[in-house]
């Protein structure tokens, strides 16, 4: 039987994709403050959003019949007709925003316009108004939205972690503070100041929001080119990130995520930039309205543009011009295609830059890839086409138990290219690579300290300072307690930075300013894994961190090491439980068995 759905429902169903979590509550509402033309907004949270999200501003208001209207589902004042699509000036446009969300939470609505005597106190729960009033009030709108998702158990149920929440909310009202200098912009978590952005221009903001560090490192640009321009700052490579969360793009003030801007602004960089970082990056586009679509994914975040080969030239230049002007010399990165364009299905949601790829920032081939036209066998993990290259199933765990009488078998050939360990063992020629097998070694103390929950730390002799944003000082704020069951004593230091205290020993006594940075980045790409109770083998992060410093610290591939330092090497890989293969899953050691070597040489192989 068919029957139609009642309202309720209806919206219900809606704004699961408008407003997934409190995050998407505190931007739609704080982008209709800003299409209300106000120049003061405030938000203030309670637990991450999940009790209490409010936010005041002193925008134009709504007369009594616009709040009572403003409600429903694809009621706007912002668009009239369809054609207005095609050149939306305004954050908004659908017209339902208010509606997703009073169907998903206890709602009530304060608002005067300035030429009213009076202001309507709406009070709505799932949808349903309980009460309408018409009382005085301030000029402008307040809304708070309590306990989201009251009346959707499941969906309360899923919500991230504070941490998470906190993390989003507080990234996007930065955007929107650096989109919108004009409008004053505070923040105000569980009666604690997150946000405070006083109105001004693009730099104030930065040095408000990112503190003067990055403020003074702001190098200018500027580029137009008719209709087109460019405009904003961007920093030298050393202030490059491991991840792209410091890429602001601004188009017509709409803070953005697009793949072909990004590429522009990575190609400006040339070759001064490493493959695997990002830069920061804060650059407004202004574009003729009608070339840009924001109509392609629910939340807005995506765009199109209708001219992207022009936009992507201009963005390039204008970063590598000013960049030169800075005294940087750049060259082309010629390994990389230039504008590639987009094709219709890229602009899916997964097109948006993969978060849990912290290592591969651009998109190179995959290694397996890279290595297959190189003609030689890849070996990922332990799969059949490489069983001969190793022991008999279990008998990794063998080693374990005749430690001593395999002590003896090991004889080590030779280091080739100081890099690969050839030795002789009771199974075959063992090849070993000298830095996997470092990082795997080092990977399984850790992991083994952290079960056992006694982590040898190291206190820094100088704690290492980095400079924070907002949205990761709630971060490291958030996990700073569960951080220390690994090793690490942070300290939040003033607005902008954070102190890095201690580290495990493990990973050796030395931290640079880069490898701070780059922590500090894993830390946030895995907020979720960090602050529940995950087992320590299935802990990415650990993996993440352990690589990082096995890159600069362990001993490398080029690296001289002695004969007895080798020995030891692969005496000490054999006594894990899985030598085979480091803790990304490439191979740290083969076995080429007698079989094998007979079989090269085409002997008959008799066992
Ligand atoms: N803070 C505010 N001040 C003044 N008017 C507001 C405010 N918030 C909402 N409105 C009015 O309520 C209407 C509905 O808001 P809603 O967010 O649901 O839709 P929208 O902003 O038009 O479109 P979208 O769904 O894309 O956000 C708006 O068009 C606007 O007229
Ligand atoms: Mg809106």
């Amino acid at each position: 039987m068919i029957i139609e759905l009642d309202t309720l429902t209806i919206n219900k169903i809606a704004a699961g994709e408008v407003i997934e979590r409190p995050a998407s509550v505190v931007k739609e509402l704080v982008e209709n403050s800003i299409d209300a033309g106000s120049t003061q907004i405030k938000v203030v949270l309670q637990e991450g959003g999940k009790k209490l999200i409010e936010v005041i501003d002193n925008g134009s208001g709504m007369n009594h019949d616009d709040a009572l209207l403003s409600i429903k589902r694809h009621t706007t004042s912002k668009i009239a007709k369809a054609e207005d699509l095609f050149s939306i000036a305004s954050l908004g446009f659908r017209g339902e925003a208010l509606a997703s969300i009073v169907s998903v939470a206890q709602v009530e609505i304060f608002t005067k316009r300035e030429k009213d005597e009076l202001g309507t106190h709406i009070h709505v729960e799932g949808g349903k108004i309980l009460l309408d009033n018409k009382i005085s009030l301030a000029d402008g709108t307040k809304i708070a939205v309590r306990n989201l998702f009251y009346n959707v158990p499941v969906r309360r149920k899923f919500l991230k972690s504070e941490t998470t929440e906190m993390n989003h909310i507080t990234e996007y009202l930065t955007k929107l503070a650096l989109a919108f200098p004009k409008i004053s912009f505070s923040l105000v978590h569980n009666n604690r100041s997150v946000i405070t952005a006083p109105k001004g221009d693009l730099i104030s903001q930065i040095n408000s929001i990112f503190g003067k560090n990055i403020a003074k490192a702001c190098i200018p640009v500027s580029k137009t080119e008719e209709e087109y321009t460019v405009k904003g700052f961007i920093t030298k490579p050393e202030f490059s990130r491991k991840s792209r969360d410091y890429l602001y793009i601004f188009v017509l003030n709409r803070p953005i995520v697009n793949k072909v801007i990004t590429d522009a602004i990575l190609r400006g960089y040339g070759t001064a930039l490493p493959h695997d970082r990002a830069p920061i990056v804060f650059l407004n586009i202004k574009i003729p309205k009608n070339e840009i679509d924001v109509n392609v994914h629910p939340t807005k975040r995506e765009v199109r543009f209708s001219k992207e080969a022009k936009l992507f030239g201009l963005v390039e230049l204008a970063v590598k011009e000013s960049l030169e002007k800075s005294g940087l010399e750049i060259f082309e990165r010629v390994s990389e295609p230039k504008y590639k364009p987009t094709m219709l299905d890229q602009h899916s949601p997964s097109n948006v830059a993969p978060k849990k790829q912290p290592s591969q920032i651009r998109s190179s081939p995959s290694p397996s890839l890279a290595q297959d036209k190189l003609g030689y066998k890849v070996v990922k993990t332990r799969d059949k086409s490489i069983d001969h290259f190793l022991p008999p199933p279990h008998k990794g765990a063998s080693y374990q138990k005749h430690e001593h009488s395999q002590k003896k078998l090991i004889k080590i050939l030779g280091i080739i290219k100081d890099t690969y360990i050839i030795a002789e063992t009771n199974e075959g020629l063992l090849l070993c690579d000298q830095h996997a097998a470092h990082e795997k070694i080092n990977y399984s103390k850790y992991v083994d300290q952290i079960k056992r929950k006694k982590i040898n730390v190291q206190s820094l002799l100088a704690p290492i300072s980095v400079s924070i944003k907002p949205s990761e000082l709630e971060v490291i704020n958030g996990l700073k307690t569960n951080l220390m069951e690994y090793g690490f004593e942070l300290e939040i230091f003033g607005k902008n930075e954070i102190l890095i205290r201690s580290i495990p020993s493990i990973m050796g006594v030395a931290i640079s300013y880069g490898l701070a940075k780059d922590l500090i980045d894993i830390f946030k790409e895995n907020i979720d894994q960090i602050s529940n109770q995950v087992k320590p083998e299935d802990l990415d992060f650990i993996k993440d961190i352990v690589s990082i410093f096995a890159c600069r610290r362990s001993i490398k591939a080029g690296d001289k090491i002695a004969v007895s330092e080798a020995e030891s090497l692969i005496e000490n890989l054999l006594k894990l439980e899985e030598p085979y293969t480091c803790p990304h899953g490439r191979p740290t050691m083969v076995i080429l068995n007698q079989k094998y070597i007979e079989e090269i040489f085409q002997r008959d192989y008799k066992s």
